[in-house]
């Protein structure tokens, strides 16, 4: 179960109805086999009677076995939104499940079920029953997960054949992840459109500020006019958009909310009402908080932060408004490093590299907290690779994006600096850490989408090492590469209304 507090959309009541659907008729098949084999056996005498008890059997054991299987299959996440049971364990889990369901249904029936009007089954017409329900669930998620094998990518042959230009909304599109996301989605053929407060200047997209089939959109995503006006004409929306980072967050906790979920809210209404189909949210493995386990997108979130939880309440806005025609799907980012066109040194990897290069130090605190990594480069390409899916596959799903090699605890991030840059000081400071501490499974986006990060911690260390000593680093200290660091600085500009005032600067870049 994901979560404490049961939840309920209308895709889940509309699966939950299939479900009961295909109880049902399991039961009244056994039945009917049952009935039939007994008027055989006793020569066609007493059918009326026998009937009739077939009708009695049913319309007693009909409700507490169908009720009986939806709670177990809800509790073993069929239809909660972090169900990720599209691999090959499908077909096991859902096996466990419905057992389960007849078995706790036997017991019940063995309790409560005797003479008097209970729920008791002929023995060989539930084990037909649990047979056929087997048959009819194991098969329909079979069935379905063909079609969308097949199906999916021969319809998304035929739109690329006949050659439909689609357009892409990367809203936060000039930050870290996005200037590294651009280029690859203008080298796949989108025309993509970018709206973002530009708060870290053009910088970060200058390399392709004059592609044909890009669009920058100045603006803040806040606005409803011009979340609109951005969206006329657009397929697909990248929502990268935030105050990332916990100590950014802090900063004015009002405003992160606004930020980050209520804006969240909005543009995906919007969006939706826009006939977009695709919907790519940036959220963060920070949602798992700290925990001992390896994690995956089953599992429990606790987030210990405002960062995280306003990861998490965006999360599920966003899947509680998935239809048939509105397809969210959610990208759990591991923590990033590496270089992009707003690389920022707030992040322990690339931030440890710079000390140890220029400071000839590598402070690492606490340490022993574990921490999943990915180069910004492929948290682009995991955006790219979602984007290019069936839509059926990543429709309403969550992703880890990362990989399970690259899960290490901060001290062994230390480690690693350490050896590429030997000279500098290693000191290990046992005292307050980041309290943040998980593992995580990268699994699903793995077994699903065919995603493999292509860069290392190693690698990402030596490229900003390399931008040191090319000198296209020059001050990693310089408030434009942190998040906190430039948000305090623009927020003492104006004590009042911070934000309207950060608007007013930034525009007047
Ligand atoms: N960098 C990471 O390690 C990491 C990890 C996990 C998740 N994420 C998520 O990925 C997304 C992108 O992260 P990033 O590191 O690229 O962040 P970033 O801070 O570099 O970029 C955010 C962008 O959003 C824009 N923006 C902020 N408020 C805006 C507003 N009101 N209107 C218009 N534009 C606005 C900024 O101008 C900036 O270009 C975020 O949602 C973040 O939560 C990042």
């Amino acid at each position: 179960m994901n979560s404490s507090k049961l939840r309920f959309t209308t895709g889940m009541l509309l699966r939950m109805g299939a479900d009961a659907v295909m109880v049902n008729a399991a039961l009244l098949t056994a039945l009917a086999l049952w009935f039939m084999a007994l008027v055989i056996t006793q020569d066609g005498a007493n059918a009326g009677v026998i009937f009739r008890s077939m009708l009695d059997h049913f319309t007693s054991a009909a409700w507490p076995l169908t009720l009986v299987c939806l709670v177990l299959f809800y509790f073993s996440g069929f239809y909660t939104y972090g169900r990720a049971y599209q691999s090959r364990y499908k077909a096991l889990i859902v096996t466990q499940a419905v057992t389960q369901g007849f078995l706790a249904f036997g017991f019940l029936s063995s309790f409560f079920g005797g003479a008097g009007g209970g729920f008791m089954l002929p023995r060989s017409a539930l084990v037909l029953a649990w047979l056929f329900s087997l048959l009819l669930l194991v098969g329909s998620r079979v069935w379905t997960t063909l079609w969308v094998k097949i199906v999916s990518p021969e319809r998304a042959a035929i739109e690329a054949k006949r050659g439909r230009e689609r357009t892409v909304l990367v809203i936060g599109g000039a930050g870290y992840i996005g200037s590294a996301l651009l280029p690859k989605l203008l080298d796949k053929g989108y025309r993509v459109r970018v709206l973002d407060l530009m708060i870290f200047g053009d910088e970060p997209v200058e390399r392709i500020l004059n592609h044909p089939r890009l669009e920058i959109r100045r603006g803040d995503f806040r606005h409803v006019e011009q979340v609109a006006e951005a969206l006329a004409g657009v397929d697909s929306v990248v929502h990268l958009g935030a105050i990332v980072g916990d100590p950014a967050c802090n900063l004015d906790e009002e405003l992160t909310i606004e930020v980050n979920l209520t804006a969240t809210r909005m543009i995906a209404e919007l969006a939706k009402a826009a006939g977009v189909e695709r919907f790519v949210f940036a959220s963060t493995c920070s949602v798992y908080g700290a925990t001992t386990e390896t994690l995956d997108e089953r599992s429990i979130v606790r987030p210990i932060s405002l960062y995280g939880h306003t990861k998490l309440a965006s999360e599920r806005v966003l899947l509680d408004m998935a239809t048939e025609r509105f397809a969210p799907t959610v990208l759990r980012f591991a923590t990033i490093y590496g270089l992009s066109g707003r690389t920022r040194f707030d992040l322990v990897v690339n931030l440890l590299t710079a000390k140890a290069k220029i400071e000839g130090k590598i402070t690492v605190f606490g340490g022993e907290q574990w921490r999943p990594f990915v180069h910004v480069d492929d948290a682009a390409l995991a955006v790219s690779t979602v984007l290019e899916a069936p839509q059926a596959v990543v429709a309403n799903q969550i992703f880890n994006v990362g990989s399970n090699d690259q899960n290490y605890t901060i001290q062994e991030i230390g480690e690693l600096v350490h050896q590429c840059v030997i000279s500098a000081d290693l000191i290990l400071d046992k005292g307050d850490g980041d309290r943040r501490d998980y593992r995580v499974n990268f699994n699903k986006i793995r077994n699903l989408l065919g995603f493999a990060p292509r860069w290392t911690v190693r690698q990402g260390i030596q490229q900003v090492l390399d931008a040191i000593a090319n000198g296209d680093v020059s001050d990693y200290s310089d408030p434009r590469y942190s998040n906190v660091k430039f948000l305090r600085e623009k927020k003492s500009v104006a004590r009042d209304n911070w934000a309207q005032e950060l608007v007013r600067v930034i525009a007047s870049q």
